[in-house]
């Protein structure tokens, strides 16, 4: 792979990539450690009573914003190469950071760290990279400031937050129309530090890991069809907590192995929790070749192998209750339909326009530089298959999904696809390229 490169405090990093046609994708791989599952599990770990393990937890851009915020709040962490020991010091044992916690480019750090911060009578400030200081805040603003937290946020209700918290929390219950598992971890994990109990209620399950999470540290969680409760002041008892590999972080492999003809690819111990597992479902609908193998449960999590081969792909309709349980991986599949037979539509989905970029109108304008016929809708895509995808140069506008999807068109294009701006692959999955060229036949 070619690249260019920009000097950086830490060595050279490569701006931009060149991805070359492929013939196959063949082996056996693993793939990062979940990013969700060890951000919770750094959080739970702190507010935990006690020394906890989190094994093979993913170190990452995202993951190390969270990492620092609990550190710059008096947490005592150790890292070796596979595990982090994290030394909790219970509900309120949190201190106040001396400089503002900068979240990076990570909304799950700020919006679940949030939720914690409305619970600390101190009054902590929280920053984010451009993308995360255009995401909106209000989502979680208005539940925690009825649990009696203060929160301002620039206007609008975007980044930077200044949180003043409050104690004790008043329990709430919250209905939300927008199905967010940050939305829904952060009001929980206010919810541990309340007088009584909250719960939360969406339209449709998203991901659930912090309501499997919890009971692992001692707390148990109420469950009555989308809704889900905790009672607070809860305390967290110390845990281990193996992280599988992640399902979205799999997703560009997956799909890869399903277009190029010849490939046969076996991920082995991911993450298939059914809330995330939406991606898996769409690639069968649209005729591909995928089977789980050896599911087993670790800590909590349904974790398998996944081996896929190349299959040829139909259109589909993608909407309702699946776009939350594949939310992540709607830029991989929109290439994928890009090779599938047919029209393939998007819909349900405007959430896309406020994840890490503007994933509808950026990933339109990227695909259709290689000669996709793809057409952004205000809650959706429209794409037309199949297409022989065109070389040539496009943007991942610092999107780390952006950025990896493109690469799997560069996959399949009839020239080289240069990206730009790949260094945002690191906020998930540092190794990617390393991996896609340890796969890869020519
Ligand atoms: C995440 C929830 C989802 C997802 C994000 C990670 C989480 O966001 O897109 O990448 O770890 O809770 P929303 O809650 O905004 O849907």
């Amino acid at each position: 792979m070619a690249s260019d490169f920009e000097p950086s405090a830490t060595g050279p990093k490569p701006w931009s990539l060149t991805v070359s046609p492929a013939r196959a994708l063949q082996g056996s791989c693993v793939v990062a450690p979940d990013k969700s599952l060890t951000h919770r599990a750094i959080m739970l770990s702190s507010l935990a009573e006690g020394s906890s393990s989190i094994r093979h937890p993913l170190f990452a851009e995202d993951c190390e914003r969270t990492l620092s915020a609990f550190k710059a709040m008096g947490i005592a962490i150790q890292r070796s190469a596979n595990e982090l020991t994290i030394h909790g010091q219970g509900l309120h044992g949190l201190k106040t950071s001396p400089h503002p916690i900068d979240c990076g480019n990570s909304g799950t750090t700020m919006r679940l760290l949030a939720g914690i911060l409305a619970a600390q009578p101190m009054r902590s400030t929280l920053v984010g990279d451009a993308s995360l200081s255009r995401r909106p805040m209000d989502r979680i603003i208005e539940p925690l400031t009825r649990m009696g937290a203060k929160i301002l946020a620039q206007d609008k209700g975007y980044p930077p937050l200044e949180i003043t918290g409050c104690r004790p929390l008043a329990p709430l219950r919250w209905r939300t129309p927008i199905p967010s598992a940050q939305v829904k971890s952060s009001i929980l994990l206010a919810g541990l530090f309340a007088d009584g109990e909250t719960s939360m209620e969406e339209p449709v399950l998203s991901r659930d890991h912090t309501e499997r999470m919890l009971p692992q540290f001692g707390v148990p969680i109420g469950r009555r069809g989308h809704a889900v409760s905790v009672r607070g002041p809860a305390r967290l008892t110390p845990a281990t907590v193996e992280i599988p590999g992640d399902l979205s972080s799999a997703a560009f492999f997956l799909v890869a192995a399903c277009l190029l003809p010849g490939s046969e690819l076996r991920v082995t111990g991911v993450g298939v929790n059914p809330t995330r597992t939406g991606v898996l479902e769409v690639l069968r609908m649209m005729g591909a070749r995928v089977h789980l193998e050896g599911v087993r449960t670790l800590g909590g999590e349904p974790t398998c192998d996944i081996v896929v081969r190349a299959a040829p792909l139909r259109g589909t309709i993608i909407q309702g209750s699946l776009i939350p349980r594949l939310i992540d991986e709607i830029p991989v599949l929109a290439v994928a339909a890009t090779q599938a037979e047919g029209t393939t539509e998007i819909r349900d989905a405007a959430e896309l326009r406020v994840k890490e970029s503007d994933r509808i109108g950026l990933l339109a304008e990227e695909l259709d530089r290689l000669g996709a016929r793809i057409t952004p809708r205000s809650d959706g895509l429209l794409i037309h298959g199949p297409t022989r995808l065109r070389g040539g140069e496009v943007q991942s506008h610092g999107d780390h999904r952006l950025a990896m999807s493109l690469a799997v068109a560069g996959l399949l294009a009839e020239g080289e696809v240069r990206i730009h701006d790949v260094t945002c692959v690191d906020t998930s999955f540092p190794g990617f390229w390393q991996l896609l060229e340890q796969l890869v036949v020519r």
